[in-house]
């Protein structure tokens, strides 16, 4: 192994919107090698810092990101914003010049607003910090891995992601996992059919390359995959968004008894965390064409990938098979 793999290049990944499909490509590819060919997972990160701050809460992104940083031999260190210096007033721009001077390799960072990873990255260069930023989540904005984690177990299923047809279902309007996986389908040409209720599901999507559907059954009956999203109530403000739970699931939660609408071969994803009984029935949610384990499982593979390219490592991003 060449003992110049760590070169700071701030490959930072703040969002899908910004990846080309080759760069798709290229982590998904990665992804799968780390996954399918341990003998391909080296230190390659041995002795960087990998810092992860989190101003939001998180059980499986946190861990995943953690175990991958951990498999690829780096020290993770994990801030939280409620025992941070957060709770003494301190910006977010002076964290960032903070962490920075004491130079990690790379900083993963999920924050409740809309383009806080673009302004940690800012911050951190300000100090001359050559470090990468990965977005776990901003807001409503992006969570670009989780997007790359779904690409990656719906190609498991289906060879390619051109014209199949994916139906994306529920809190569109709050949902990051909604907007990265938009601009990801796209990119690799798939068809994405949002639906649930007309409060969630903002036309704003549709010129992203999205068509709503106002009909959930008609989602449900067409689609390849359907990704099924919780209802985001910590987002809300104002009168509620539907009249009552009952009602949404009636209307637009995945029961069993629409489940067995879906084709025959179509599956069913969630992000997670679920809400069983809401927009997932328990029997769908563990039954045989849920794949929500197998997306848990790749997320940590996705996440490797994500940091060999965090940190160029050999070069990667030249010299990957597609
Ligand atoms: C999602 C998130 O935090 O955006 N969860 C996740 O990262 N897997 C979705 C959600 O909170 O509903």
């Amino acid at each position: 192994m060449s003992t110049v793999l760590l070169r700071r290049a701030n490959q930072h990944l703040l969002g899908i919107e910004t990846l080309s499909a080759l760069d798709i490509r290229q982590i998904l590819a990665r992804a799968r090698i780390l996954r399918d060919a341990p003998e391909q997972v080296h230190g390659v990160m041995a002795g960087v810092p990998v810092i992860t701050l989190f101003y939001e809460s998180s059980t499986r992104t946190r861990v995943s990101f953690e175990m991958a940083a951990q498999k690829l031999g780096a020290s993770t260190i994990s801030i939280s914003a409620s025992s941070s210096s957060v709770t003494k007033g301190e910006s977010l721009w002076d964290t960032g010049r903070t962490l920075a001077s004491m130079d990690p390799g790379v900083i993963i960072i999920r924050h409740s607003s809309p383009g806080a990873p673009q302004l940690l990255a800012e911050a951190m260069e300000s100090v001359g910090n050559g470090a990468a930023v990965v977005n776990a989540g901003d807001g409503a904005h992006e969570h670009p891995t989780q997007a790359l984690l779904d690409a990656l177990t719906l190609l498991d299923r289906l060879d390619s992601l051109e014209g199949r047809t994916i139906g994306i279902i529920g809190d569109i309007a709050h949902s990051r996992v909604a907007r990265s996986n938009l601009f990801l389908l796209r990119k690799l040409g798939a068809r994405v059919l949002l639906g649930g209720p007309r409060s969630l599901v903002p036309k704003t999507l549709e010129p992203l390359g999205a068509r709503i559907v106002r009909d959930v059954d008609e989602i449900i009956e067409v689609a390849d995959a359907v990704m099924m999203l919780r209802v985001q109530f910590e987002r809300m403000q104002g009168p509620p968004a539907f009249p009552s739970l009952s009602d949404y699931t009636r209307t637009y939660g995945l029961t069993a008894a629409r489940a067995r609408r879906m084709p025959p071969q179509a599956f069913v994803m969630h992000p997670g965390p679920m809400n069983r009984g809401i927009e997932i029935d328990p029997e769908v949610a563990d039954g045989p064409t849920s794949v929500v384990a197998h997306q848990v499982r790749n997320g940590v593979a996705a996440r490797m990938a994500v940091l060999e390219r965090a940190m160029d490592v050999d070069g990667w991003s030249s010299s990957k098979d597609l």
